[in-house]
């Protein structure tokens, strides 16, 4: 059989590189390109049936980093010679990428090029904060810089496609995943996987900085009954559509090249094979061209799922739903020949994914350079480079959120004599990097320590560990008490492991692990003041702590620049402005707790026996979504609603004033939510709408206007259809999802 791979449609391929793009409101999105649909013809008539369903077959490379690291196997040289995989993922760095992709492109008889995929989560060499970290900024740009930068430096590693933005909402703190996304929000979802997606792919995928972004886990995977990881999924329809969903459709809006399916089922059907979600939604609904990734083994596991008796049967169920490339079940590559041979698949079913693997191939102009531009020199020059680690830096003071700060005692001063800097977390690399750091080295973490250290030089700073993370093990915390004695402040970083959170890292327990509440009770008995600096992965129930310190900080885990980004904030050189992207329960059996819940027909009041409540604890979360305090305070006034009935083709109009009522600048997030007060099904208290970063110096005043278009208020009703009833709804603007001035107005027809 001839190459297919002609020199002309080579040409033609290098001319469609730079592909024409259609601006969208969330990013940059592909337009279809009929000259690639037509090289995309051409390919796919001189491909054998076992090419083509090579193009469909990913496997891992082992974290392979190539001659001087790990080697990726034989068996995988073979395959790529062979035209038996179409995509690897796990293999590293711009040599070993470079020496698989010339297999493919110059051994294989069709010569179609790699694609290398990554979990690239939360940047590369340069490690930022964790996803909900990130989140917890609420501010788009700064999430958007963090991919952009992590995209830059795995491109140049020869990475092409990234398993991220993870877009799960998260109600049930005690899934470990929690951690990956972006909280338990739909609308601040959908902004954070929008500027995401346009981080990782630039303004153009051609470009060779910018890396493919996937949609995960779609769908729904965050709502794991009980906060198990891998757990079942039942809920509704409406509540799929209205709170799972959007921030995928924002990624796809915002051109996400492709999407992978979720291991959970969804009422009885798992997500790889699920027609519905992969088919009916994403393409017919919403016009989705790129390509649907399978999770690690997810079409195998329709197996134990009970969907499927066999490798073939999951395989059929899941191509036939719209499942185009398997990753590492094998299932495909054993059976879809058999399959087609059948007639149980169609050819068209298979040509079409083939075609929509091959177009994203194409977006990224592989076929134009297979290399994408990457040598050990950019590689070099690219990974950590002083600006990245500066992005780092700016990107982690914005994600730590000031929880308390009794009688100011933060920022400290920079002339403090002794400082004490206690806690398991205070001088640890391995941690602060977080779940899912990939080919990160810990030792470029800065520790809390560290930072302290850097950042006054010229004061004394003592260290005691106290206790481990976890364990039983009590005998550091008389040293550590030793310690604080001799300090005049106490910094205590405490929180979990990285391990604790991340996939398959669910916990029962949101307390703080081990005997750190131990350690934090014996220091806080010194009598001297205790800063708390929490490091986790997950929203924790810090009721005792609360109770107890004047002054906690919620810093996650802020990757490389841990250290600084902390001590800036301690000591006043950035004022803390994050926000919480999830709601803090008092106690874990409060879980979940979730802002925009339901009213029920008996509203939790906890004065009154028959409400919804617990007998044990308030009814109110200890920190609610949206919370956090910096080093002013700010004074809401003057709610306005510019017209108080509105059509629903309008958009409603409500001015505050604001105040800086402190004696520093500061940030306030303004916050918009709407409660619909009558529906045809019955709406959640309290939804974001809107916000708004404004900065203001002490004493100043200004009016902020927050405008959102009436059909923002759609919800989706029995009959399956998203429409803005008619009727009244409150508006709440305020600091957070528990407080706000509150007005009225009236949707009509
Ligand atoms: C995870 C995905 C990830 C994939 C590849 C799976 O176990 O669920 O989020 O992208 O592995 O590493």
């Amino acid at each position: 059989m001839k190459p297919i791979f002609s020199a002309s449609l080579a040409l033609l391929l290098i001319l469609n590189s730079n592909l024409s793009l259609t601006q969208t409101a969330g990013g940059v999105k592909p337009a279809h390109s009929p000259d690639i649909e037509h090289s995309i013809d051409s390919i796919i008539a001189g491909l054998t049936l076992q090419e083509k369903i090579g193009q469909l077959v990913q496997y891992s490379g082992g974290w392979s980093t190539g001659p001087t690291g790990r080697r990726i196997n034989d068996e995988k040289r073979t395959l790529i010679k062979e035209g038996k995989t179409g995509s690897l993922l796990n293999v590293i760095g711009s040599s070993v990428t470079h020496e698989l992709q010339k297999i493919a492109v110059e051994e294989s008889r069709a010569k179609i090029p790699l694609l290398f995929g990554l979990d690239v989560i939360h940047g590369f060499k340069t490690t930022f904060p964790i996803p909900l970290a990130e989140a917890a900024t609420w501010d788009a740009e700064a999430v958007e810089l963090s991919a952009r930068v992590s995209a830059a430096e795995a491109a140049s590693s020869g990475i092409h496609w990234t398993f991220a933005p993870m877009v799960d909402i998260a109600r049930d703190p005690r899934w470990g995943r929690i951690a990956e996304g972006s909280g338990e929000d739909t609308y601040l979802g959908s902004v954070m996987a929008a500027a995401r997606v346009r981080g990782f792919q630039g303004r153009n995928l051609s470009d060779p900085t910018a890396i493919m972004a996937c949609a995960k886990h779609y769908a729904a995977y965050g709502g794991a009954e009980g906060g198990r990881d891998y757990n079942t999924v039942d809920i509704s329809e409406q509540t799929l559509r209205d709170v799972y969903l959007p921030p995928f459709k924002a990624a796809l809006d915002a051109g996400a090249g492709t999407f992978m399916a979720s291991f959970n089922e969804i009422n009885g059907v798992p997500s790889s094979g699920s027609h519905f979600l992969l088919t009916t939604i994403l393409r017919d609904e919403w016009g989705f061209d790129g390509f649907v990734v399978s999770d690690w083994n997810s079409i195998g596991e329709l197996i134990p799922h009970g969907y499927a008796g066999t490798p073939a049967r999951a395989a059929e169920l899941a191509i036939n739903a719209g499942l185009d490339m398997d990753m590492e079940s094998r299932c495909y590559r054993d059976n879809l020949e058999s399959l087609v041979t059948q007639g149980k698949v169609r050819a068209a079913t298979l040509d079409s994914a083939v075609r929509r693997i091959l177009r994203m191939k194409f977006r990224l102009g592989l076929f134009a350079d297979p290399y994408r531009a990457c040598t050990p020199e950019r590689e070099a020059k690219t990974l950590r480079s002083a600006a990245n680690i500066e992005a780092a830096r700016n990107v982690a003071r914005k994600a730590i959120v000031l929880l308390k700060n009794e009688h100011s005692l933060l920022p400290l001063s920079k002339n403090v004599k002794t400082i004490a800097v206690i806690g398991p977390l205070a001088n640890n690399h391995r941690d602060p990097v977080g779940t899912w750091a990939g080919p990160t080295d810990t030792n470029n973490v800065v520790t809390l320590l560290d930072g302290v250290r850097a950042a006054v030089p010229a004061s004394r700073v003592l260290f005691a560990p106290g206790c481990a993370i976890d364990g039983t093990d009590t005998a550091g915390i008389s040293a550590a008490v030793g310690v604080a004695r001799q300090a005049d402040v106490i910094l205590l970083a405490a929180g979990e492991s990285e391990d604790m959170s991340g996939e398959a890292r669910s916990r029962s327990s949101l307390e703080l692990p081990g005997r750190q509440a131990d350690l934090v009770q014996a220091v806080h008995a010194t009598g001297k003041p205790v800063v708390l600096v929490l490091m986790n992965g997950r929203p924790l129930a810090l009721s005792r702590e609360a109770a107890n310190l004047p002054a906690i900080l919620e810093t996650w885990f802020l990757g490389h620049e841990t250290g600084h980004a902390i001590a800036d904030v301690l000591f006043g050189s950035y004022a803390p402005s994050g926000r919480l992207p999830a709601s803090f329960p008092r106690v874990t059996g409060q879980v979940p707790i979730y802002y925009n819940h339901k009213n029920t027909g008996r509203p939790a009041d906890d004065s009154v026996h028959f409400t919804s409540r617990y007998l044990d604890v308030p009814s109110t979360p200890l920190y609610p979504f949206g919370f956090g305090l910096t080093y002013t305070s700010f004074a809401y006034a003057d709610l306005a609603i510019a017209s108080p009935r509105v059509k629903a083709t309008d958009s409603v109009s409500v001015r505050i004033t604001l105040k800086n009522t402190g004696s520093r600048g500061g940030e306030e997030v303004v916050q918009l939510y709407v409660r619909d007060e009558v529906g045809s099904l019955t709406r959640p208290v309290r939804e974001l709408k809107a916000y708004r970063r404004v900065r203001l110096e002490p004493g100043q005043t200004t009016s902020v206007t927050l405008s959102i278009p009436a059909t923002d208020l759609a919800f989706t009703g029995v009959d399956m259809r998203r429409r803005v009833e008619p009727g009244m709804f409150t508006v709440y603007v305020g600091p957070n999802a528990g407080e706000g001035l509150v007005g009225r107005f009236e949707v009509f027809e």
